[in-house]
């Protein structure tokens, strides 16, 4: 079974504590967005693997380490995905980006696909799955068989909020898949929200409603 990884830093709860504020506009919800998903991959990528190289600094040799192992790419779930983009590429500059786009119907609440554009070498990647909210968990889920399916087994999924619904979907689904989040909160309402959340992600990050 995967790891569930809830980060319990002071500044990220800081962070999200404003995010969930609905008086909160677009413009403070896309800079915190961006924020926490920077603060997020530094704990993200805490394990990959390093080599040993040797540097000359001024003053002389010394050994130093330096990435090695699998290339990283990240993989934003359209729409609110987009959102954590720049925080992570702004610690992992060189990551490849790919999209998916999958949309919640409302009524079914099962994910619809409308895009899938990923790195050609994605197998050779090691990918982070971006999006803010796991709710019953279909479309991460969906997510990870696309991703899947190109070949892809080396996946994490990095969320802001997550529903404990969500995290059971990922760990049977996709065993092999540890999660990131921000904060677990307590269940899904009636119309598949999470309770207390933030509302619709997307719709706050763009100010579509
Ligand atoms: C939201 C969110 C996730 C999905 C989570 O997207 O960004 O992708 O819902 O719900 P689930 O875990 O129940 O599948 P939404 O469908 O609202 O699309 P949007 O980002 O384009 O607004
Ligand atoms: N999608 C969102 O944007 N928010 C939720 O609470 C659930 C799904």
């Amino acid at each position: 079974m995967g790891k569930v990884v809830v980060f319990n830093h002071p500044l990220i709860q800081h962070k999200l504590s404003i995010m969930r504020d609905k008086n909160t506009g677009t413009k403070e919800f896309r800079e915190l967005l961006s924020e926490i998903s920077m603060l997020m991959v530094f704990e993200v990528t805490r394990d990959l693997e390093t080599e040993a190289v040797e540097v000359e600094t001024p003053i002389c040799k010394c050994t130093c380490h330096v990435l090695s192992g699998k290339k990283l790419g990240i993989v934003p779930i359209l729409r609110a995905g987009l959102g954590m983009v720049d925080g992570v590429t702004s610690l992992i500059p060189n990551a490849k980006v790919g999209h998916i786009g999958l949309y919640r119907d409302p009524k079914t609440l099962k994910p619809v696909e409308y895009y899938c554009k990923l790195p050609a070498d994605s197998e050779n990647r090691e990918l982070l799955i971006l999006d803010p909210m796991l709710a019953t968990g279909g479309s991460a889920s969906a997510a990870i068989n696309f991703i899947k399916q190109r070949g892809c087994n080396h996946i994490r999924l990095v969320n802001l909020i997550a529903a404990p619904e969500g995290i059971a979907r990922i760990q049977k689904d996709h065993p092999d898949v540890d999660i990131y989040v921000a904060a677990q909160d307590e269940r899904l309402n009636e119309h598949g929200y999470i309770v207390p959340g933030l509302g619709d992600a997307g719709d706050r990050l763009f100010g579509t409603k």
